[in-house]
């Protein structure tokens, strides 16, 4: 872990000043998301390696990584398995044109895991994969709108901001409150016969009351409607097959992406055969479809994944860490809660008073960055197979650094 002085990051920031004249994502006032913002100053900027549980900034500071590229990490960084699988790809030439042999080997591999999945589509990005399921279901049923929940990407028909996206794309889309099947009800009747798909994450931070993702199901089932489940965050993550397995339900698509290659670009439609069938009648494609780098990786890590130990192990930190935390946030006495499914905890400040709220947040934030620690202040975490129970332990330790930094600086 990094010491208690402040982090250097003049190299971080040196990157920045260049990167802000070239950089579209850097060059406009904000981020691409709203809440990507870290906090201002006290985040390293640019990374120059990883291995396992951990990253090295371009400054040589080292971190525990529970921000794990977004959820694609589920191994760990540069897991060697992963890697050599890789390589062994690119060695061979991973974009020949033909189809390779790695892809039928993950579609049956998925076939297998995921429960319910009878046919497979590969493709690259999480966007990617949910509007190729808005379309799929909408040739099925013939119908238009979509009922949506969660971050399901940046296209028309799911971005979270209105600058250039025509109205009319998310006029036919609705969405509900979570854990609410009177709201999910409302949001189906409103519009009766028409809804071609309720697409939803199956949670995001607060897990799904019981039998709610079942009586979702069922309401679209009802309503003539497909289930969608997005798990490209859940997905390689809760169980070997994701929600489905893990709360016992069932859904007529899925998709994955993020932990199913440990950080490579890749994901899958996958579905019943009967819905299926629709890919025939769309448009779905990509240059890149048959590349298989990516496939290789994800052979490899769902090889791994697949008889559930490393994510029995995750849960099992998640929930140390999760236990941690409440019980330092009770000594403390700040107004906070700990969040999450084990495998994606995060930690809310709830001070009603908006400026101590925010004063306790960045200092925690600011100080556990200071100690090593890569948490997420505006997004929850995730827990790795690499991390161990010295780190939760390490972790625990740059958390309570943390909340005394947050006391201190909520009265200040
Ligand atoms: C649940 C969920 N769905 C869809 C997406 C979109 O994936 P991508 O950014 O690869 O297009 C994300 C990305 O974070 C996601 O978390």
């Amino acid at each position: 872990m990094t010491g208690e002085g402040p982090l250097d990051l003049s190299e971080s920031q040196a990157l920045r000043r260049r990167a802000v004249a070239v950089d579209a994502t850097l060059a406009y006032e904000g981020y691409v998301l709203a809440r990507d913002r870290l906090v201002d100053g006290a985040y390293p900027l640019y990374g120059e390696r990883a291995s396992g549980a951990h990253i090295w900034d371009v400054d040589g500071n080292r971190y525990l990584d529970l921000i794990l590229a977004y959820g694609t990490i589920i191994l760990g960084h540069a897991d060697p398995v992963v890697s050599e699988a890789v390589l062994r790809e690119i060695r061979d030439g991973f974009a020949i044109t033909l189809r390779k042999r790695v892809q039928v080997e993950l579609a049956e591999l998925l076939t297998t895991v995921i429960p319910h999945a009878e046919k497979v589509f590969l493709l690259k990005t999480g966007s990617d994969a949910t509007s190729a399921a808005v379309r799929l279901s909408r040739v099925h049923t013939g119908r238009t709108r979509v009922i949506r929940w969660g971050y399901n990407g940046w296209h028309d028909w799911c971005a979270t901001r209105p600058g250039g996206v025509p109205t009319e794309a998310q006029a036919v889309v609705d969405s509900f409150d979570y854990n609410d099947l009177d709201s999910l009800r409302a949001a189906f009747e409103r519009h009766p016969g028409e809804v071609a798909c309720l697409l939803m994450m199956p949670f995001e931070v607060d897990p799904p009351a019981p039998g709610f993702l079942a009586g979702a199901a069922e309401l679209a089932h009802e309503h003539g409607a497909l289930f969608v489940l997005d798990e490209m965050r859940s997905g390689f993550r809760v169980a070997p097959g994701g929600a489905q397995e893990r709360y016992d339900v069932r859904a007529d698509l899925v998709t994955f992406s993020k932990a199913m290659a440990n950080g490579y670009p890749i994901s899958a439609l996958v579905g019943r055969e009967e819905v299926m069938r629709a890919v025939g009648e769309v448009h779905i494609s990509s240059t890149f479809h048959v590349n298989g780098a990516e496939m290789a990786a994800a052979v490899a890590t769902i090889s791994q994944l697949r008889d559930g130990a490393i994510l029995t192990h995750v849960e099992r930190l998640g929930e140390r860490l999760q236990a941690g935390l409440a019980k330092q946030l009770a000594e403390h006495g700040l107004p906070g809660r700990v969040l999450g499914v084990p495998q994606m905890p995060f930690l809310r400040f709830t001070d009603p008073d908006e400026a101590a709220r925010g004063r306790a947040h960045d200092a925690f934030y600011t100080e556990t960055t200071r100690r090593g620690l890569l948490l997420h202040p505006n997004h929850h975490w995730y827990v790795c197979g690499a991390m161990t129970d010295e780190d939760v332990d390490a972790a625990l330790e740059a958390t309570a650094a943390g909340f005394r930094a947050a006391e201190a600086a909520a009265h200040g």
